[in-house]
């Protein structure tokens, strides 16, 4: 088998991230309880349906009335459990439709989608785990007070991929997002794909198209655009992927640039799109930003949002910087794409 050669080991990546800045030590211990979880969850995902039927759904729903996978429930247990060895006061998860207080003492609260991508657990699709790690706030009410930050005050955030490689990509304090992959010889992670830094501008979207009736104006005719390639107004052909798991987007993003897209739309239940703050777009976009990226609801950042609740929803879009701010002029300005003359009837007259 080849080596590995001159890649960084996780530990002391974490070891000098911490020299350097030990207000990031409880972060650290929180992603090396990740990292040991995320091998016993890549060992059980790597059987299949030699382990058990993971895809299969159980009678119970979630807080959101997804039906629960039998992996979202285990998922969910063994992360519990290792951020008992962390120094963790409180967790949110997707499956829990309360936050669970873990040590009173703990300096951190931890927010996590334990299983992301349940739909392609039985279609041996990339599946992840997302996490989002906050400070603790000195007298809080409730447990449930600690995590109704914005993102922008998160210390550290990222997700676990479970694909053809098993890798953890994260950013801790301010420091540049970072990927570290599994080695199975030896059970370690080690840096094999340097930093990523996103592509400013793109030509690759990725979006459920079968929501198209459902989107506002702005999406519809930005996708318009996209798909009318080199003879539209961008004047640039484009290319097309839809995973069903964001950590499988987000990841293709990082690597090789793109713009992702869960708009808000008029399906009932839809007005704030599909995805959660908390434990889905707030890392995604902390990792994002740090990475070169940018990630809003359409219009705002979304790290400067302030959650309504634990489990809220938010229209999503991240990805190369250029891109998600020219989505953001479809939102602001009708003009911006009612002024073009080839599409003035289309856009102007039926759909604005
Ligand atoms: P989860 O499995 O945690 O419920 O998340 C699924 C999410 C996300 O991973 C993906 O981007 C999106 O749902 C897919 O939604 P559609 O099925 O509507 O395309
Ligand atoms: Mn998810
Ligand atoms: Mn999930």
């Amino acid at each position: 088998m080849p080596q590995l050669a001159g890649t960084e080991d996780f530990a002391a990546y974490l070891d000098q991230t911490v020299e350097l800045d030990a207000r990031l030590d409880g972060a650290a211990q929180v992603l090396r309880a990740i990292a040991a979880a995320s091998i016993e969850m890549s060992e059980l995902i790597s059987l299949g349906r030699l382990y058990g039927q993971l895809g299969a759904s159980r009678a119970s729903t979630n807080t959101d009335g997804d039906v629960q996978k039998e992996l979202d429930v285990l998922a969910n247990d063994i992360f519990v459990s290792a951020f008992r060895q962390a120094p963790v006061a409180a967790i949110v998860s997707e499956e829990l439709s309360e936050p669970l207080v873990l040590d009173p003492a703990g300096s951190l609260a931890v927010a996590m989608d334990p299983l992301d991508g349940s739909s392609n657990i039985d279609a041996n699709v990339s599946i992840g785990t997302i996490f989002s790690i906050l400070p603790v706030l000195a007298n809080a009410s409730s447990a449930e007070a600690h995590f109704l930050q914005p993102g922008r005050m998160q210390i550290g955030a990222g997700f676990v991929i479970y694909g053809p490689q098993t890798s953890l990509v994260f950013a801790l304090g301010s420091n540049q997002t970072q990927i570290f992959t599994l080695d199975r010889r030896d059970g370690r992670f080690y840096q094999a794909v340097s930093a990523p830094i996103i592509a400013r501008e793109c030509a690759e979207y990725a979006i459920n198209a079968s929501n198209y009736r459902h989107w506002d104006a702005p999406v519809r005719a930005f996708i318009d655009d996209c798909v009318q390639g080199a003879e539209g107004p961008l004047k640039r052909n484009h290319n097309m992927r839809w995973t069903g798991s964001l950590v499988a987007d987000a990841y293709r993003i990082l690597l090789r640039g793109g713009i992702f897209l869960y708009p808000g739309d008029h399906r009932a239940g839809y007005q704030d799109g599909r995805l959660r703050l908390l434990y889905e777009a707030n890392p995604v976009a902390f990792i994002v930003e740090l990475a070169g990226g940018l990630a809003t609801d359409c219009v705002r950042p979304i790290l400067d949002i302030v959650p309504s609740g634990i489990h809220a929803r938010v229209p999503l879009v991240f990805g190369s910087a250029a891109t998600v701010e020219l989505l953001t002029c479809y939102h602001g300005d009708p003009q911006f794409s009612a002024d073009r003359a080839p599409l003035f009837g289309k856009r102007g007259l039926i759909r604005l």
